[in-house]
Formats: C-alpha cells, structure tokens, sequence
C-alpha cells in the first residue's frame, strides 16, 4: 500500500514515500478525527485538563497550569492523586482484579502471570514493607534491579507511599551508582543478588557492596539499609544490620494497605541522564501531569485497548521508556503486558519472535538499535514465527533509518502495522513527537507530528520559526504536563541547560527539520551527548573518566556513526610520557576496560587511538568535529584554525592504518 507523495526534505524536491493509514485501521483507531489537533491547540491548558481527568484524584483539582515562575512549571497543583492508586486499585475497584497485568519471561525460561489483582496484593504488602524501615513521603530510594516483576512492584510501592524512587540501570558501574546514590542522598537501595544476561548471571549486589564502600562526595553515607531481592541465587555477602532479604521482610507483612492522595506536584522519581558535562543530570518528575501525559500519550499513539491488546516495550526500566511505557503509561491504562528479562539473542536471535508467537503480542515498542540488530541476523529467523497479532510497531531512541523502517514494516509488521517513531526524552517524560496511526500517513524516517495539546518549533539560533523546508534546533514553546520539573538540587543548571539560550522556550539538545508538510524530521543532537544504541552518553562524561586513568594525559571522545548502534564511541588519547609500562595496544585495551568499569559497559569505547597530538584552535578548544570526521573515514574538512595544522594528517593516517 505505499503512496508516494510530493513532501521535501529541504528546499530542494525530494519524493518522500509515504503510506497512509489503511481505512480499517482508521474506523477502529482510538483517535480517528483530526480534529483532536485543531481542538487541543485551541485550548491546550483545557485538552490536558480534561486528558488529566481521565485519573482517578482524591482532591480534583481546579488550577491547570501555574506558569507564574517560568521555567518551573506547575500542573494541577490544587489536586491531589496517590499514582500506584491509579495504576492498580482503581483497576481492581473496577472488576479488573483478574485481567492480566505482567506475562514475566525470564532469560533462562522460567515464567509467572501477574493480574492486576496479584499486583496490587504485592505493592501494599511491599508498601507496608517499605514503611516499616521507615520511608516516608519526601524520601528517595535507589532500585538496581534486573528486569523482572519485583523491580515494579518496588517502584510502585515507593510512589504509593509518596516516595521518590531514582532507578539506576542495571548496567551502571559501582562509580556511576554511588554518584546517583549521593547526589539524591537515597536511605535505601533495593537490589538483587543478580539476574540472567547472555546465558549468564551476572551479579548486581556486590556491585552495591562497592558503590556503597567508595569515599563518595565527602558527605556521610545516605544509605541506611538494603533491600535484596532473590534472583539469581548467585553466592553474595549480607551486612549484618544493613542488607536485608526481600522475601524475608515481605512475608512478614500482610496486603492491606490504603493510598492517600499526595499533591499533583509531589515528586514521583529522578532519573539520571547525561548531558553536556561529567556529571550527570538527576531529571526530577512529579506526580498527577506526568501521569497525565504518559497514560493519554500512550493510549493514543500505540491505539491501546486494553482489553485485547498484549502489550511489550522492550526497554529496560532503568531508562525513561521503562518507567513511562513499561510501568507507569501503561499500569493507569490497565495494559496487559509482557516483560523480558533478557537479551535477544538468548538462547538465540529467535527469542524476541518467539514471544511475540506465544503472547500474541499485538503493540510492539522497541528502537532502530535493536532492529537494526536483527536485520543484520536475516529475516529468515523472524519468518520462521507467527507474528499475525502484530498491528501497532513502536520505535525510540533515534531517528529510525527509512531501510530499518521498511524491514520492521514488512518483516515484523507483515506489511499492514502501522509505525510509530516515537521522539521525546528523559526530560520530556512522555511521547512529545509522534504519528497517530488512525491518522498520519507516515513517512519512513520522521517523527512527524507533535502530539495534540503539544508545541513543538524548529527554529533559528535567534529562536524564529524557520521556514517549512529548513533545519534548525527543536524547542518546545508551551509547559506540557510530563515537563522535567528542575534538575534535582540544581534549579541554575536546569535554567543554564534548557532555558538560558532562548528564554521563553525550552531547548532540547536536537536539531530537526520541517518538510513542506510540516513534519518534523530529527536530525541527531546538536550537543555534546552521544547516542549509542538509543542510550545518551556524555562525551564529557567518558573524557574525564579517561585521564583519571593514571596513563593517560590528555583524551577526547566523539560519537562516530555506526552502522548497528547508532553512534559509538571513539577516544582519541594522549599517553603522559613518562608512562612506559603499557605499549600503545595495551594501553588500548586498557583504556576500553577502564571506561567500561568506571561508568558502565554500555560507554565502553569501540575503538581508542593512542595519538601524540589533539586536534586544537588556536585557543586551545579540541576540535572533536575533525576527529569525528576522522573516525567515520570522511574527507577532512577546513584545518586552517588548527594552531598545528599536521596533527589532523597524522590522525587520518593512522585511522586509515587500521581499517
Ligand atoms: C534521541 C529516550 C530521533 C534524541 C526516550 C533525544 C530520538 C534523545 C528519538 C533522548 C526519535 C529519542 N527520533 N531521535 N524517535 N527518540 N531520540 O533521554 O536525540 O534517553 O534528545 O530518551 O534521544 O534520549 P533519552
């Protein structure tokens, strides 16, 4: 059924493929009449009000948006609402109590049905559990789980009790932890001995024994107790009067428990991300708006019904997609889901398609790195599954290449699946750009269309709209519900990061164009932060964790394309001379390992170069452009600002040397 329309990319004409909504998908969709756009941008304060409605609230409230102090925004300030109320008990008021909640798949195989009842009964004993060690609304606690229920149920039972939770991934390094443990002085960890990866346990308790054990920022151990779940089995040490037994403290606690209402604004979780310098930014998210937008974004955009829909978004809960498309989104629609606590390819590449086959999954949300992945595999393994339920894809985390989109459409999607490329952020918290199936006739490649009540700009460096055709940087002008609401314990670098360049409008790090049709394409991001397999890594971040490795003098990291992850990373670093003890191989290798322990294996660099010079101005400013040219094999471009124009010619060739 492709059309191909007359839509540009650019000024210059360029024919688009496009294809549009088939009329037995639009007379079924959710939303079916695009009046819903003109309707929510009459009146976007009244749309999300009513969308906010849709929730169960203990106080309603009255005031919508408070925007009398920008950039820090309030919504639904007035009201009042308890978020793991409406994610379970208004399910189970409702007659739900046996509609399935998790289908939880383990790696090694094992299995568990979770209804909503099931889940509800396990939140409030954990509630009751958490209570007793004394969290209490205000406090923050840390979760660095694998995939499995219990890292839900811990999530749910925190914000239940007006809690924060800031989950960590999984994947973190005991640095990267101890940092976010400290930086939201979080009283408890929830863990777990370890959990399956690759055929493998891999353990994640000891990493918390090491995160806890560092000097930290000098400020005395938040941290008073910690909480671990049973997983893995895999042989660890228990401090005595610190580290606790899940099972053991839960079963001591009975399933009542009743949710009180918490005001709209009361913080629900931080969750780190990178950005332009070494320490990573705690996103904080409040309670009724980002319930709000993630429940409503997720009802519309995927075309939920919950009542026949079995729902998998792939991502892991210690990124945004997890909490606002595996918990929170999807819980207040009263999905029924499938989660997973493996890798694809585990026992083999076949394990993603047989889920599908077994759970009848019918909405599938994933990102381009992953489909990318199976590609390269071969459609032959996906073929050998009954993939016929599917009728919603997904897509997150980078601009999806138009050839990744067709294979997903056709291979995965059998043709008829309409895919939504969903853009948004930690920041953002729910889906900001993104088709409406009933509606949009979707272009292979671009985001598309901002969601209803949502407004989004290209503009100029001077923060005008550019013409339709044009590129420039992506802002959202409007406060919307799910906004980050500061950066935690840092409201000048919140303002400094999204707000100081253009004032009045909020700058999110992308640059995009506007086709002729008025569809937004993303173009990757205009600042330091790499996106490697849809994960933001900070190029600051990975420098300095490599010159705190005492051979190194001087390092410089750029995100290169790549043909499976996106971008990947690639050092370049100077050795100090008066370290002999590793060749330039070792040192390499070296280097990989140490990037890899001190953040987590997800910044381990592809590729490190020893070098003897960096590219620099005449000021003394690396040049990282002329590196990354030089990492993806491209033509150098202009050296002639370099205060030493051969150093770039000696980098080119020794990247050459290697391929
Ligand atoms: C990029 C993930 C293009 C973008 C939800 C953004 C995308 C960053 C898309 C946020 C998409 C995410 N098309 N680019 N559909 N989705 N991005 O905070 O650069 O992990 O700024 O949130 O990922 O990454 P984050």
């Amino acid at each position: 059924m492709t059309d191909t329309t007359h839509g540009t990319i650019e000024s210059h004409s360029l024919e688009v493929e496009s294809y549009p909504p088939s009329a037995e998908f639009t007379a079924q969709a959710n939303l079916n009449d695009p009046a819903v756009y003109w309707q929510a941008a009459q009146d976007p304060e009244a749309y999300w009000a009513g969308r906010a409605r849709e929730l169960k609230w203990t106080k309603p409230f009255e005031e919508v948006l408070d925007w009398s102090n920008p950039p820090f925004a309030k919504w639904f300030a007035d009201g009042e609402l308890n978020v793991t109320a409406n994610c379970l008990d208004r399910h189970v008021a409702a007659g739900l109590g046996d509609r399935v909640a998790f289908y939880f798949e383990g790696e090694p195989g094992d299995t568990r049905t979770i209804t909503y009842g099931e889940l509800t009964h396990e939140v409030k004993q954990a509630a009751n559990m958490l209570t007793a060690l004394g969290v209490t609304a205000g406090d923050r606690v840390a979760i660095y789980m694998p995939m499995i229920p219990e890292t839900i149920v811990a999530m749910l039972a925190v914000a239940r009790l007006g809690a924060a939770h800031s989950v960590v991934f999984g994947g973190f390094s005991a640095e990267s932890l101890r940092a976010r443990i400290d930086d939201a002085r979080a009283e408890l960890v929830i863990t777990a001995d370890g959990g399956y990866r690759k055929g493998r346990v891999s353990a994640l308790k000891p990493t918390v024994d090491d995160a806890l054990a560092l000097a930290g920022d000098g400020q005395p151990l938040s941290v008073e107790k910690v909480l671990v779940v049973k997983r893995a089995g895999n042989d660890i040490e228990m401090q005595e009067g610190r580290d606790l037994w899940w099972h053991d403290e839960v079963a001591s606690y009975d399933g009542e428990h009743t949710a009180v209402g918490f005001p709209a604004e009361n913080p629900l979780f931080i969750l780190y991300t990178s950005g332009t310098t070494g320490k990573p930014k705690g996103i904080l998210h409040t309670s009724g708006g980002y319930l709000t937008q993630a429940a409503a974004t997720h009802r519309d955009v995927f075309d939920l019904k919950p009542e026949t829909d079995v729902y998998w978004c792939t991502a892991d809960i210690g990124w945004v997609t997890g909490h606002s498309y595996v918990v929170y989104g999807p819980l207040a629609n009263g999905a029924t889901q499938v989660i997973y606590e493996g890798t694809p390819d585990t026992p083999d590449w076949g394990r993603w398609w047989s889920l599908i086959e077994k759970y009848k999954i019918s909405i599938l949300y994933t990102a381009p790195t992953a489909i990318r992945a199976c590609m390269k595999v071969g459609r032959q393994v996906p073929e050998k599954y009954d993939l016929s339920a599917i009728r919603v894809l997904g897509s997150v985390g980078e601009p999806i290449n138009p050839e990744a989109w067709r294979w997903y459409h056709e291979v995965i999607g059998g043709g008829r699946a309409p895919i939504v490329d969903t853009w948004w952020q930690t920041e953002t918290g729910a889906i900001m750009i993104a088709p409406l199936p009933g509606l949009t006739r979707l272009k292979p490649g671009s985001a598309q269309v901002p969601q209803p009540g949502i407004d989004v700009n290209v503009v100029d460096d001077q923060g005008g709209r550019v013409d339709r055709g044009q590129g420039g940087l992506l802002t959202i002008r409007r406060p919307w519900p799910s906004m980050v609401r500061t950066i935690w314990g840092d409201d000048a670098r919140f303002i400094d990061t999204y707000w100081a360049k253009f004032g009045d409008q909020y700058f999110a790090g992308d640059g995009a164009r506007v086709d002729e049709d008025g569809d937004v394409w993303l173009l990757g991001r205009v600042d330091d932060v790499m996106n490697v397999s849809g994960h933001r890594l900070s190029t600051a971040e990975i420098e300095s964790a490599l010159v705190e490795h005492n051979a190194v003098a001087e390092a410089a990291v750029v995100g290169a394309d790549d043909e499976t992850t996106g971008q990947a990373v690639v050092a370049f670093v100077i050795l100090k001379s008066q370290q002999t003890l590793l060749s330039e191989e070792e040192a390499e290798a070296a280097l990989k390992k140490h990037v890899a322990s001190a953040i987590g294996a997800i910044a381990r660099p592809r590729q490190v170069f020893v070098v003897n010079e960096l590219p620099k101005t005449r000021s003394g400013k690396i040049m990282r452009r002329l590196l990354k040219d030089a990492a993806e094999g491209k033509e150098i471009g202009d050296t002639t600002t370099l205060a030493d124009t051969s150093v770039m010619q000696t980098i080119s060739q020794r990247m050459r040397a290697e391929r």
